[in-house]
């Protein structure tokens, strides 16, 4: 299956070709803008014909104005089936939308292959659910197995139906003891929602529980604070998670609701900033975990996974003293990383995304480049490479990493808008390379703490170092695909499915919303007019998605599209094409 990419023209000069990822800016109803101000007995409130809590209306940007009106705009699908997700009614992520931005073409994702391997019962069956859960020690209680991830239904990491099912499928196999380490979600699904999952989770544990079948609640915490960290942004957050579910160190409750109503009624803490909670029986904790246990983390997405994965499987691990390292078997859903092998069992098969963009142009010799900061980092290359670490020819490529701050983002909108943008326009005018890409975060980061006034700040962040990269792009023989991986931004309040009118809570004030959207998002060709020729977009490709990007991007540079990438997304101006896919 290995491809060479040839070049139709031949390479021009120092031309350039730079995609932009606006991460979480959805674009939808561009009309609403704020008008006035309206105040009620709550104080002062955006107008009515404002209040959706369009954080990307409501801040002031120029320069995406300008982008919007070029004649190369067009929005794209960027959730549901065009991402590879199992709905339509499945919000975008940066991990699938990023893998089809780099790879071209649409692939079923893990939320997909998850439902399909419960479905087929092909899951256990496999090799890593015969060697961690079908084992004599866990079917004569000699030893317990595990099971850790985020409980939710927002599935993006994960998926409760997932967790009942792999309960189910335990305890059918013989298995008497789970005790169960649940991360509070509140990011992709309403930021106060905890309880309703964990309601729904006791439940289900009340029908399935019996004498010879013992399943609990042993740890908890919130996702943000306890360890789902990414990239290796701060460990601190995996050091809290291994000590609450290995060690069962953290904050004593006798049960995961109490924890949270308690919690709450001493903080206003949104779910996923919910401290380590661990949950004692009889005076001891009720499951931590030792030598001999099985451990399954059941999110299927990789880039929170594989810190976690690391402090429990590795030997010669540095990142923080582990205290006490049990001798577990331990699988994760997915393999979160195809080149380390991490982690060596795995529940189901990820998808197989091969040829790449960025492969491709490695081995036509083709110099890239890819910069964001730290919580975006992997997004650029993990995501972008079709959810793989390293690179393909380190000769042809550039990453450069712009270390994240440690803080709430809400208290730092701008975050490191600026400085990608410094290192972006060094290296156009160095002519670093020929084809590039890199993600500004705020939209998206700013948009899951739930905070409108700093999101709208953070989009004027983006747009601001937009500006100075047209400038450039200008100056540098350079063409800009602006696009976004998914909405966020565009929806900070919660607004009714059928109405689309926001949601008000009982003080009167908008519900917030912390999770993505199922927006489109902008796309948009810039400073084309250094191509030779003229260049329009399709317009018999009205469904077109995140996938169409790639062929645009290689179609743009000079390259043959490859005929398995979906289709370009422009042709030359007055010609006619015929798509085999629409
Ligand atoms: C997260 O991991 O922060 C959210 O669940 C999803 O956000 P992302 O898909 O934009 O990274
Ligand atoms: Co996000």
């Amino acid at each position: 299956k290995s491809f060479q990419l040839n070049r139709v023209s031949p390479s021009k000069g120092n031309r350039k070709i730079l995609t932009i990822v606006m991460d979480g800016v959805g674009y939808t109803n561009p009309g609403a803008n704020i008008t006035s101000e309206m105040s009620n007995e709550k104080g002062i409130l955006p107008s009515e014909s404002f209040l959706t809590g369009n954080a990307v209306n409501a801040a002031y940007t120029p320069n995406l104005q300008r982008l919007v009106s070029c004649s190369l705009f067009r929005t794209l699908k960027a959730h549901g089936t065009a991402v590879g997700l199992p709905s339509d009614d499945d919000m975008g992520n940066s991990e699938v939308g990023h893998n089809a931005l780099g790879a071209g073409r649409i692939f079923a994702q893990g939320a997909k292959l998850v439902n399909a391997a419960l479905e087929s019962g092909n899951l256990f069956k496999g090799d890593a659910w015969q060697k961690v859960v079908n084992r004599e020690d866990l079917k004569n209680k000699t030893a317990t197995l595990h099971l850790c991830g985020l409980l939710s239904d927002g599935n993006v990491h994960s998926h409760i139906d997932h967790l009942f099912a792999l309960i189910k499928g335990a305890k059918k196999e013989g298995v008497k003891k789970i005790r169960l380490h649940m991360l509070l979600d509140g990011r992709d699904v309403g930021p106060l929602t905890a309880i309703n999952y964990i309601e729904k989770l006791e439940n289900f544990l009340k029908e399935e529980n019996s004498p010879s079948f013992d399943c609990k609640i042993a740890s908890s915490g919130g996702r943000t604070f306890v360890t789902m960290d990414r990239y290796e942004s701060d460990w601190s957050i995996v050091e809290r998670g291994y000590q609450v579910h290995i060690l069962g160190e953290g904050r004593v409750f006798s049960s995961l609701l109490e924890a949270v109503e308690k919690l709450r009624e001493e903080k206003n803490y949104y779910d996923q900033d919910l401290p380590p909670i661990v949950i004692h029986e009889n005076g001891k904790p009720l499951g931590t975990v030792e030598d001999g246990d099985s451990f399954i983390f059941f999110n299927f997405r990789g880039d929170r996974a594989i810190e976690i994965s690391r402090a429990l499987t590795e030997q010669n691990f540095t990142a923080f003293p582990r205290k006490r390292f049990p001798k577990i078997f331990y699988a994760g859903m997915m393999q979160y990383d195809g080149d380390l092998k991490l982690p060596e069992l795995f529940l189901v098969t990820p998808p197989a995304i091969d040829r790449t963009m960025t492969e491709l142009l490695s081995k036509a010799s083709v110099k890239q480049f890819a910069c964001s900061e730290t919580q975006k980092f992997g997004h650029v290359t993990y995501f972008w490479n079709g959810n793989r670490s390293g690179k393909f020819n380190a000769e042809f490529e550039k990453y450069v990493e712009i270390p994240s701050d440690l803080i709430p983002f809400q208290e730092r909108p701008w975050m490191k808008s600026a400085e990608i943008a410094d290192e972006t326009i060094k290296q156009m005018y160095a002519n670093s390379f020929e084809i590039g890409r890199i993600n500004f975060a705020n939209g998206d980061m700013v948009g899951h703490s739930g905070d409108f006034a700093a999101t709208v700040l953070s989009v004027a962040a983006v747009d601001l170092a937009l500006g100075r990269i047209m400038k450039a792009a200008k100056e540098t023989n350079t063409i800009l695909i602006v696009v976004a991986d998914h909405g966020n931004a565009d929806e900070m309040f919660e607004l009714d499915k059928k109405t689309k009118k926001v949601v008000y809570d009982k003080n009167g004030l908008p519900k917030l919303k912390t999770s993505h959207t199922l927006s489109p998002v902008p796309f948009v060709i810039y400073n084309e007019e250094i191509l030779e020729h003229k260049i329009q977009l399709k317009d018999n490709l009205p469904l077109a998605g995140l996938a169409n990007v790639a062929a645009t991007i290689l179609e743009l540079a000079g390259f043959q599209v490859p005929d398995f990438y979906e289709p370009s997304l422009i042709e030359i101006k007055g010609s006619k094409t015929i798509n085999k896919k629409e």
